[in-house]
């Protein structure tokens, strides 16, 4: 490679030198602390930035979709799951009689996926060869399907609607859940999300949701569950240990049941009836709205995971407020799971994931003093929060009656 001396710095031969050596020393520390992980990674991702010419810059950002759409066509046309099982890599030719399609369009495709560094292409003397690397890998996973198949199908639709939606609604965030951009695709307004939802969409929800971000960890390994509420929860078998309150098929509440398998009392998941169908075995599953009164009275814990940034303010006082009626005073506690946004610094995860709430269901992503306004109008206060603060893992803010 051409290379000019500069009086003041290093060449750009020394500095492609450095940082290959940076990346192969990358490659053998398996071990890095998640904390580390993430600052290397953010300052490599400022390094290309800062390389980048504008040319480069218009192709990275507006031409991202082809990205996704090109992962999409893999996936559903089986590509990706010979990629992630063969032993070898493979030539267009080769892939494209195993997948049964036109040559030249899986030409195209390859080159794309390379292009865009979801999949790794090499030259050799008798052609180039394709490879699944760790992002096509990761697609031909169940939980890379399940998010590809929940995010493409319900969320990627209305994406090109929203800057006109926001211009629409003066540029004033979107708190109505029956007025959004999801219902505007559905040409239903006036629905909110979840009544929008057909028996398959139901189900892609329900594959998706186990799956769910497979960085964070589990609330039950960042709170202290049998010290705040198990231990000293009373001995009857029939009363309500513990509620999963729109816990969809009860994922959290059946992961509960098998942490804490001998604590006495019930564990129940509530959710709308449909969705109850494929509810998890060994736990109580009762289907309930959340915005009528709570028929388990008196639980030792009601516990809301991803449910309050599905909503408005508003809309988590009722919720809340049938729940704090419910609760037995001294003794019930609400958990609250759910990211709390930082001051500065959300990751991409977070902030993204903000806005996909407001624009498809009038929710949000909220920072600690946004989830204090409508747990305290609710009635409650905020006995404590568990943050792990690494920029993926849910909070849980524990609260009781005020
Ligand atoms: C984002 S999902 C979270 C599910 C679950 N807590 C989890 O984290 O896997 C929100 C859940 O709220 C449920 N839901 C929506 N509206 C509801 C209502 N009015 N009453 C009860 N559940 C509702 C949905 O069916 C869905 O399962």
């Amino acid at each position: 490679m051409a290379s000019k001396d500069t009086e003041n710095g290093p060449n750009a031969d020394d500095l492609l030198q450095q940082l290959r050596t940076i990346r192969s020393s990358l490659d053998q520390c398996t071990s890095l602390e998640d904390d580390a992980r993430r600052a290397i990674s953010s300052e490599a991702r400022a390094l290309s930035q800062d390389l980048e010419t504008p040319g480069q810059i218009l192709a990275r950002t507006l031409w991202r979709p082809w990205e996704i759409l090109c992962l999409k066509v893999a996936l559903d046309m089986g590509l990706l799951r010979i990629l992630a099982a063969s032993q070898k890599p493979r030539s267009a030719t080769d892939l494209a009689s195993l997948c049964g399609v036109e040559e030249l369009f899986m030409e195209r495709l390859l080159r794309c996926m390379a292009a865009f560094g979801t999949l790794h292409e090499t030259a050799t003397e008798e052609g180039v060869i394709y490879e699944a690397n760790k992002i096509s890998r990761l697609y031909a996973t169940e939980a890379g399907i399940s998010h590809m198949n929940y995010v493409y199908a319900m969320l990627h639709r209305g994406w090109y609607q929203v800057p006109q939606k926001l211009r629409d609604n003066d540029y004033r965030s979107l708190t109505t859940s029956t007025h959004t951009v999801y219902a505007d695709i559905e040409k239903k307004p006036g629905s909110n999300f979840w009544e929008l939802l057909t028996p398959e969409q139901i189900q892609t929800c329900n594959t998706f949701f186990p799956f769910w971000n497979p960085d964070h960890r589990s609330w039950l390994d960042i709170y202290p569950a049998e010290e705040r509420f198990v231990r000293d929860a009373t001995k009857d078998r029939d009363a309500a240990l513990f509620v999963d309150v729109g816990g969809n098929t009860g994922n959290q509440a059946a992961a509960f049941r098998r942490r804490f398998p001998d604590a006495p009392g019930k564990v129940i998941v509530q959710d709308l009836e449909p969705v109850l169908k494929n509810a998890e075995s060994g736990i109580d599953a009762i289907p309930h709205d959340f915005f009528t009164p709570q028929p388990v009275r008196g639980a030792r814990v009601y516990y809301l995971k991803a449910v309050m940034h599905d909503w408005s303010n508003d809309s988590n006082v009722k919720i809340l407020s049938h729940l704090r009626d419910a609760m037995k005073p001294g003794y019930s506690k609400i958990l609250i799971n759910e990211w709390v946004i930082p001051d500065h610094g959300a990751s991409r995860l977070m902030a993204g994931q903000d806005f996909n709430l407001m624009a498809q269901l009038g929710g949000e992503e909220r920072s600690e003093s946004r989830h204090r306004e409508y747990i305290e109008a609710a009635g409650l206060k905020v006995v404590g929060v568990w943050d792990p603060k690494d920029g993926s893992t849910e909070a849980v803010i524990e609260c009781e009656i005020a």
